[in-house]
């Protein structure tokens, strides 16, 4: 019997709209040869339905995305609406509610994409980031006082639970484990003087476990540096929510583009639904002219075949994707081409429609 997944698909704004669409030929492409099912349930949750309803989401929002086996999502955030509302309407109380505490961003430099750095080839750079995706610096602790005074201010409050640091670094231990057994830790407890060291000490306890795995960590300042100068030094990073956010722009951008950047929000106990998103938002700059590149959603896709368990189907979408970006024909503008948003997920599709079917 084949298994019927059952997906939520929130498009969200901007890009979102036009990179999603490419997805979903993508992965449908992926089940016809692969004899997998799924069911699509689209939700319109987005700015647009806040612009119209004063709410991202309905109130039930959460209760209806809990029975899928995961959710499909492309970007949330447009102008007209303040990126915090958006954020914390939408992504975030999905992020939070489902437990979706491990934020996986693969940096890979892919063979016929140029890095803007010299000296690096295909192959050169490929490192996982493990971002803590529940807590941290994104915290609604704090407030704000004398609004409109000489004497206004704003005050955050990060919070570090031995609870979160102990299972996103676990993760990332594991996942290093699977891979070159190398772990580096995103700092910055020389200026941070509480939660940092606390981080520090979680991650040097935690490493007491993992003895096969080798560990370092740098203060983010330096680490961006070496991001920039020795990308090829690392294996897997863990970081702290912001960090990790910042780091993942920036492996992004070394490996050629934004647009090309895969991401998975995981509950890795498998409780609730994970959800599967791009690096990148919604790209307002570029929406609505159909070249932005769908690469970055398409690989997302192949996160979530993963996480379900179909790995071949997984393996065979980034193979059809490495062979669509070998041929500069079918680079969108963000790699210096021509092709559109629905070229390239044409192309990839059509890839693996030559994948023989099963019997
Ligand atoms: N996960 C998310 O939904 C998410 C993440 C980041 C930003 N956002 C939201 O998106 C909006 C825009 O944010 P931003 O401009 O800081 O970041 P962004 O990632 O949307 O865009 C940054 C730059 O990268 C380019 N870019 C991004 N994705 C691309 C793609 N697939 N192909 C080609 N070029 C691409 C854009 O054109 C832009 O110049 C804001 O509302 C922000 O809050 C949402």
């Amino acid at each position: 019997m084949k298994h019927n997944y059952k997906i939520a698909v929130i498009e969200g704004d901007g890009i979102g709209r036009e990179v999603v669409p490419e997805g979903l030929r993508v992965l449908e492409a992926a089940s016809r040869s692969y004899g997998l099912n799924f069911s699509w349930q689209h939700f319109d949750w987005s700015c647009q339905r806040f612009l119209k309803t004063g709410r991202m989401m309905p109130d039930d929002g959460l209760d209806r995305l809990r029975a899928f086996d995961a959710i499909y999502l492309g970007a949330v955030g447009y102008p007209g609406v303040p990126d915090h509302v958006s954020l914390w309407g939408l992504l975030i109380p999905i992020r939070r509610t489902f437990q979706q505490y491990v934020n996986l961003r693969p940096v890979r430099l892919l063979p016929g994409i140029d890095s803007p750095l010299k000296n690096f080839p295909p192959g050169s750079i490929n490192l996982s980031i493990v971002r803590e995706n529940n807590e941290g610096e994104y915290s609604e602790i704090g407030g704000r006082l004398y609004r409109g005074t000489d004497a206004e201010l704003a005050m955050q409050e990060a919070v570090f639970t031995r609870r979160g640091c102990d299972r996103v670094m676990r993760y990332a231990f594991e996942l290093a484990g699977t891979r070159k057994r190398h772990l580096t830790s995103a700092t910055k407890s020389n200026g941070i003087i509480h939660t940092m060291p606390f981080w520090d000490e979680r991650f040097s306890a935690i490493a007491q476990d993992f003895p096969d795995v080798r560990t370092d960590q740098y203060h983010i300042d330096i680490l961006a540096a070496h991001f920039v100068r020795h990308p090829d030094w690392f294996d897997v990073v863990v970081a702290s929510n912001l960090l990790g956010d910042i780091l993942s722009d920036l492996g992004a951008a070394v490996a050629g583009s934004i647009g090309l950047a895969p991401a998975a929000n995981l509950n890795p106990e498998r409780q609730y639904p994970s959800m599967f998103e791009p690096v990148h938002g919604s790209a307002p700059d570029i929406a609505g002219k159909g070249i932005a590149n769908p690469i970055a959603q398409i690989g997302s896709g192949a996160m979530m075949l993963e996480h379900l368990g179909e790995l071949e189907a997984a393996r065979a979408v980034e193979r059809a994707l490495e062979t669509v970006l070998e041929s500069s024909e079918l680079h969108t503008p963000d790699l210096g081409g021509k092709a559109t948003t629905h070229d390239v997920g044409e192309a990839v599709a059509h890839e693996l429609s030559l994948v023989a079917k099963p019997e």
